[in-house]
């Protein structure tokens, strides 16, 4: 058992997607979100670039005292999750798992896409990671550069959006995918809208669920649960960011669904 908090980071807020499933599925756990705002995004990045973001970001938290880090940033994980599971001597959870876990379970076809910032789809991890779990697996991936500003200005079904996924979409929808994983942190965001130019039958993988189950797992296996005796205690969550803008407070609104914790600024 361990009342030492948990720490989660992506890029900027759309890992926050993923704190909120964790929130709802660990309501014992204390949870330190760290949101590196001021270089998002990550997913246009060259991998040298990632590496150093990530790895400074992994340090914020450590120096924090957490039991366990989600990256919960698919870029991020796509990238470094080898990297820094070496180099830094604590459990680590990335998003990549999970969501091929999900994707397994739900296609029938076994043919998935995928879509992703230009960063995590060049890596193509998650079309190796299926094929390698299930060598029949036939992955079709799609990077979608555009949707994370659309979701960080909240044009979460207008024209333009709708226009864009079209765009970015239509022809995964002429190839017969019957699941595809919502590659990035925000894309869960816009489920309506993909969900529309792909077609009421293509089951989405929005892994934030997935990643809060494998943490919970993984907790248990570790012996790293919040003590029981403490959960009738309202839990305090803190936030980081590296840039606070004014925005910042609807941003998490809508991603939490309840009002902030505490929110303090880091630089680096
Ligand atoms: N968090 C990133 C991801 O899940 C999206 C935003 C970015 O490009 O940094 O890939």
């Amino acid at each position: 058992m361990s009342s030492k908090p948990i720490g989660i980071f992506d890029s900027g807020v759309g890992g926050l997607t993923v704190m909120a499933a964790i929130k709802k599925l660990l309501p014992n756990e204390s949870l330190i979100y760290f949101g590196d705002t001021a270089r998002v995004p990550y997913g246009n990045r060259c991998a040298d670039t990632i590496l150093k973001y990530t790895e400074e970001c992994t340090s914020f938290l450590a120096e924090k005292g957490v039991k366990v880090i989600v990256i919960a940033c698919n870029t991020a994980s796509a990238h470094v999750f080898p990297y820094l599971q070496h180099k830094f001597h604590f459990p680590l959870l990335g998003v990549i798992e999970p969501g091929v876990e999900a994707a397994l379970s739900a296609s029938q076809s076994k043919k998935i896409g995928v879509i992703g910032t230009r960063a995590t789809i060049a890596s193509d991890v998650y079309a190796k990671q299926l094929k390698k779990r299930d060598a029949a697996t036939k992955t079709v991936s799609i990077a979608c550069p555009l949707f994370v500003p659309l979701v960080e200005e909240d044009w979460l079904e207008n024209e333009v959006t709708h226009a864009v996924a079209k765009h970015y979409l239509s022809e995964l929808a002429q190839d017969n995918v019957d699941t595809v994983v919502l590659g990035c942190t925000h894309y869960p965001l816009l489920k309506n809208v993909i969900g529309k130019v792909l077609g009421s039958k293509v089951v989405l993988i929005d892994s934030a669920e997935a990643v809060a189950l494998s943490l919970k797992n993984l907790l248990k296996e570790k012996n790293l649960l919040a003590p029981l005796e403490e959960s009738h205690q309202k839990k305090k969550h803190q936030i980081y960011v590296t840039d606070l803008s004014d925005r910042f407070e609807t941003i998490v609104k809508r991603f939490l669904k309840e009002d902030i914790p505490s929110v303090g600024r880091v630089t680096f």
